[in-house]
């Protein structure tokens, strides 16, 4: 009986068109949202409210360090909760101070501050700058073009790209953007304002473009003689994703005469609470101190919950040996993107990206690439991906983004080129 009669289907409740009700009635609208309403995850799986599993090549965008419900955040949570979720800056904890300590260790020299998101790090920084400058007089940060900082008014003045600051100007004033990996730009915008550039390492919203190691080296060397700030967002290419702690450590690994290279500030956030909300930045000695009692402050920055969580993480990438897992799952989606690139011409034009830190750039106009003509390319493939069972993020309008946990396994990635292949495969 049991072999010739079907198990009935379940009886699935639209929840899906539930949750989206209450959104649209109650939510701000701000987000442009796919249409999938997830329910829970595990590892790099996540599941929607039907039962529908994805790979999550998104991560969050790069933010589930350890993907979903890993036991070990899990456990560091409980555990420290049970003590106390949340105290005041006002008094000591050692979670934040051994945490302080763990980064301290990674980086080089200096001290951190904690905050809870990307752009209030970056906040810190462009404060950290002002600071420095102000005695002279200077303020002015230089960014680059297609550059990312966050969401918030100094974030949006900050980021160079357009499409963020529009509806909301006038913009914060003290940040003027230049080309990404062009020294001689950085050196012409330089006036006697400029206290600082910012850059991130490897460009994320931007596309997934890594810092050429010219352009590192001669922007230490630039802001060392025209006494500048370099600083750097590690944000979104910090915390292990490229196989190193900071993209600045890989992508000048093994260069000759780089091996003291440090910015003099950096910001992280994303993977460094692996989902549990939480921003830093170091500041390198001695800028370290600029920023006295009274300064800078957020009521939660380093709750000893998001530093329990913070050190937890830590430590399980340390134990299971998650830096070079990056390196090796890295590089076996690279050839096998590289590979599906060769063989489909016509719908994938490039792939970028160092680690787990993977840009997928479109070829232009598709032919047959279903979805609303209206949508860019970069959406309608993440929509047939998603259709397929793989989360990715879109950068601008045509690349997209694989920011997979730091634990994602090698049979994983395996199944998400699988389907990334048959989607392309589709298209001719
Ligand atoms: C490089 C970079 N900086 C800053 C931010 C802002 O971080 P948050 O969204 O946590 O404020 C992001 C977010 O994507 C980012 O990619």
């Amino acid at each position: 009986m049991k072999d010739i009669v079907p198990a009935p289907p379940p009886i699935v409740r639209n929840e899906a068109a539930a949750v989206q009700a209450l959104f649209q009635q109650h939510v701000i609208p701000s987000y442009g949202r796919f249409d999938i309403v997830l329910s829970h995850g595990a590892g790099s799986y996540v599941y929607d409210v039907a039962g529908k599993r994805y790979l999550d090549f998104g991560g969050g965008i790069a933010v589930n360090a350890l993907g979903h419900a890993h036991p070990a955040i899990i456990e560091a949570m409980l555990e420290q909760a049970r003590k106390f979720i949340h105290v005041s800056n006002l008094y000591y904890h050692e979670p934040q101070g051994r945490l302080a300590r763990v980064l301290v260790g990674l980086i080089g020299a200096g001290k951190c501050f904690f905050c809870n998101s990307g752009a209030e790090a970056n906040e810190g920084l462009y404060k950290l700058a002002r600071k420095f400058g102000h005695e002279e007089g200077r303020f002015e940060i230089l960014t680059a073009l297609n550059s990312f900082h966050g969401r918030t008014l100094g974030g949006i003045a900050a980021t160079g790209q357009d499409k963020v600051k529009k509806g909301f100007e006038p913009m914060v004033a003290g940040f003027q953007h230049v080309p990404y990996n062009d020294l001689e730009a950085v050196r012409s915008a330089i006036s006697p304002a400029t206290a600082a550039v910012l850059i991130e390492g490897i460009q994320g919203e931007g596309g997934i473009t890594p810092a050429s190691v010219d352009y590192l080296l001669g922007l230490r060397r630039l802001c060392d003689e025209r006494r500048l700030l370099l600083l750097m967002d590690g944000v979104q290419d910090g915390h292990f994703r490229t196989g190193r702690f900071q993209s600045f450590q890989r992508l000048l690994e093994g260069v000759p005469g780089a091996e003291g290279f440090l910015p003099d500030g950096l910001s992280m956030a994303k993977c460094l609470g692996g989902g549990f909300p939480m921003g830093a930045f170091w500041a390198r000695a001695p800028y370290s101190d600029l920023l006295g009692p009274g300064s800078h402050a957020t009521t939660y920055g380093g709750s000893p919950l998001a530093c329990a969580v913070a050190l937890k993480i830590l430590e399980v990438i340390e134990r299971e040996g998650l830096a070079d897992n990056v390196r090796r799952v890295g590089e076996l989606l690279r050839a096998g993107l590289d590979d599906i690139a060769r063989k489909h011409p016509g719908v994938l034009r490039q792939v970028r990206g160092v680690g787990l830190m993977i840009g997928i750039e479109l070829a232009p106009d598709i032919p047959n690439l279903p979805g609303d003509p209206a949508k860019p390319q970069a959406v309608r493939m993440a929509n047939l991906l998603h259709a397929a069972g793989l989360l990715t993020i879109p950068a601008g309008t045509q690349t997209l983004r694989l920011l997979p946990a730091l634990n994602l396994r090698p049979v994983e990635a395996e199944e998400g080129l699988r389907i990334i292949e048959d989607v392309c495969s589709r298209m001719g």
